[in-house]
């Protein structure tokens, strides 16, 4: 096989739901036509988890619709990024120009985002962005057909500098990799930090995706700052969380983070993850009954715990879903489907959310503190948080 056909080659074969016909008896031709749904997702890299994890949500709220929508079969095609910026442009435009794809949902990783939406530009394929929070994708480069079912970069840290200000700290280390999402966190905690009053004593990038951070945690303790911001997910947040603890900085330096520090990593960095303060717009203990039965149902199908990624992939199934149906199973006029997309309230496990004018979330952005190995809300760091879309035209 030629390097770039094994490239190119979906993850596993398109699937495409069955029964359906049997089921639904006569169907037009139309109607037996599959809605394409294209995954651009890391199944394997340091991110793997998160797309496992935005596969599952997705397949599960196709699954509670019986695999259909409005009498058309779901075929998915699943593609791995690798969270591979590089790799972006050649998947998307196999999707978009070869497959003929009505959805992708993707990416994980900013960079990846990126790429993908200067390749699906003025194309006929709707990109939903399940995680990814590049402020681009919804800012500078929002297009009529990205939406996104996640955040932005700027919606996840923002809330923190302020609560991280109000919990005493003054002086405070910044940590990420060094990539676009991790600057532009480190970017949205400094704005709302500094305007308190506080002070960003040393930002410190490390190569992403590289998790040996020894020597960047003696430097750290050598600071002694009052606490430390940082951005890792995935088995970065894994390795940095139990590292801090290692090190002897756990209980000496208050830890804080964007959510995924500790989002879907707890049961891996075990005592290490205690008391881990963070943001998000979502948390395991949200009391709310759509969240109470998404979470039962992924336990049961997927024999574990769902996270964050879940729930923003089961919204991109759920976006899907609705708008399909609004437009009575027509995915060929692609500004109606737009339109209708534009006017969904999503009914989400995070809680019910509605789109920017920009096509992110409005959502609230919780504080969270892990207790017991599970991410427990302290209160609302801020309600109904709009990205400011900063450079979008919509
Ligand atoms: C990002 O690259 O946008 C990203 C990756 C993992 C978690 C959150 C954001």
């Amino acid at each position: 096989m030629n390097n770039k056909k094994k490239i190119l080659k979906p993850l596993l074969h398109a699937s495409i739901a069955a029964c359906v016909a049997s089921m639904s008896g006569y169907l037009s031709a139309n109607e037996q036509t599959p809605i394409k749904i294209g995954m651009m997702l890391p199944f394997s890299g340091v991110y793997a988890g998160l797309g496992e994890a935005a596969r599952n949500g997705l397949k599960q709220a196709l699954k509670e619709n019986q695999n259909t929508i409005s009498g058309r079969p779901i075929e998915f095609i699943e593609m791995d990024t690798e969270a591979k910026p590089a790799r972006a442009p050649e998947i998307t435009s196999s999707l978009v120009d070869n497959q003929k794809a009505d959805f992708i949902v993707g990416p994980v990783h900013s960079g990846v985002a990126m790429g993908m939406i200067k390749s699906i530009k003025g194309k006929d394929s709707i990109m939903i962005i399940p995680n990814a929070g590049a402020n681009a994708a919804t800012g500078a480069f929002c297009q009529p057909n990205v939406f996104r079912t996640s955040f932005s970069s700027w919606q996840t840290a923002y809330p923190m500098g302020k609560e991280a200000f109000d919990m005493g700290y003054k002086k405070v280390v910044t940590m990420s990799w060094n990539y676009g999402f991790g600057k532009e966190s480190l970017a949205a905690f400094n704005e709302s930090f500094t305007s308190a009053g506080g002070e960003v004593v040393k930002k410190i990038l490390v190569p992403f995706p590289k998790t040996e951070f020894q020597s960047y945690l003696t430097e750290i303790a050598s600071i002694k700052p009052d606490a430390v911001f940082v951005f890792f997910a995935g088995g970065g947040a894994v390795k940095f969380v139990k590292d801090y603890d290692a090190m002897g900085l756990k209980g000496k330096i208050p830890l804080l983070g964007s959510g995924f520090l500790t989002e879907g990593t707890t049961k891996a960095q075990g005592p290490a993850s205690e008391g881990v303060i963070t943001t998000l717009h979502y948390a395991d203990s949200l009391d709310n009954a759509k969240n109470t039965t998404f979470r039962q149902q992924y336990q049961e199908q997927y024999g574990k715990p769902a996270d964050l990624f879940s729930v923003q992939g089961y919204d991109a199934g759920q976006l899907i879903i609705d708008a399909v149906t609004a437009t009575k199973g027509n995915t060929a006029d692609k500004d109606a489907l737009i339109k209708q997309m534009e006017q969904l309230e999503i009914d989400s496990p995070r809680g019910a959310f509605k789109f920017s004018k920009a096509h992110n979330p409005i959502q609230n952005v919780y504080l969270r503190k892990v207790v017991d190995g599970q991410n427990t809300v302290m209160k609302i760091a801020q309600q109904n948080l709009e990205d400011p879309a900063r450079g979008c035209k919509l």
